[in-house]
């Protein structure tokens, strides 16, 4: 019996999540959706973002202070919800912590995409993201017959965030970086940014039908319950709660983190030591 109430603490402790800032919430949103009996705490690190300018060094260090954090915050298992920490974080936290399920936002799509056949495959995501090239490593790795394009789109990440969609400031922005030559024939299109599900409807619609515009948040929410399922560490209670955390809490930061959420949300601030 005492078993059974430990066992149950554990499986109902919270999910952490993070990401450089508010894009992360997007992947929060649809863990939401897929999973709504599990509780989670999320961590933005507002206070140095983007990430998508950083060296690796400092994204692994930022990554390791938070996931630190998330670990006393007595959580069950880590979502990195950011394209950027995934590509250079991913295996330090996974060495530092073999213990705990930690989950990238690259695999699942890699997984997902990597299979098709005849596939010819767009990437766009942060500078440091396309330089560390771990979205093309992983998917030739899996499929070595795919063409892959990919293309650093930082100004994307400046649109959603002052508010720009569905403007001529995005379709401008849009036009001028899918327009090139190399994306004119594929058939998958990966948003390797958690800013970038903002303009997913947009992008399809840039691309008239001819490409799929891959849905990652969706995808990460149904591979984390997969990892939990095989964990034996899904949660049993009906009563999820969660907390969102920020490094910095401005007015700017407070109504994008609504616009990514899709609801209102409280922020809290917490700033790493
Ligand atoms: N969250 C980051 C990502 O998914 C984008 C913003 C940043 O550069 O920090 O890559």
């Amino acid at each position: 019996m005492l078993h059974g109430i430990f066992y149950c603490i554990i499986l109902n402790k919270p999910i952490g999540i993070f990401d450089s800032g508010v894009g992360g919430l997007t992947v929060a949103s649809a863990i939401k959706r897929m999973l709504p009996n599990e509780s989670f705490v999320y961590f933005g690190d507002t206070r140095h973002s983007p990430y998508g300018d950083k060296s690796e060094e400092t994204i692994r260090q930022y990554s390791q202070r938070i996931t630190k954090f998330l670990l006393e915050q007595d959580c069950k298992a880590i979502v990195i919800a950011c394209n950027t920490a995934s590509a250079l974080a991913y295996q330090v936290l996974c060495d530092s912590h073999p213990h705990i399920p930690i989950i990238n936002v690259v695999d699942p799509v890699v997984n997902h995409v990597g299979s098709k056949i005849n596939n010819k495959v767009g990437i766009i995501a942060t500078r440091a993201t396309i330089k560390s090239d771990m979205y093309r490593k992983k998917l030739k790795r899996l499929n070595p017959k795919l063409h892959i394009a990919t293309a650093a789109t930082p100004l994307l990440v400046g649109v959603v965030e002052e508010g720009f969609m569905n403007t001529k400031v995005s379709a401008g922005a849009i036009e001028a970086y899918l327009g090139s030559k190399k994306f004119a024939d594929v058939t998958t299109m990966i948003l390797g940014c958690t800013h970038f599900p903002l303009l997913q409807r947009e992008i399809e619609r840039f691309f008239e039908g001819r490409a799929e515009v891959v849905d990652s948040p969706e995808l990460v929410a149904h591979y984390l319950k997969m990892v939990l399922q095989k964990a034996g560490l899904s949660s049993t209670t009906s009563e999820a709660k969660y907390r969102f955390i920020v490094s910095e809490k401005t007015p700017s930061f407070a109504r994008i983190a609504k616009m990514f959420f899709g609801e209102d949300i409280k922020l809290e601030e917490i700033v790493l030591r």
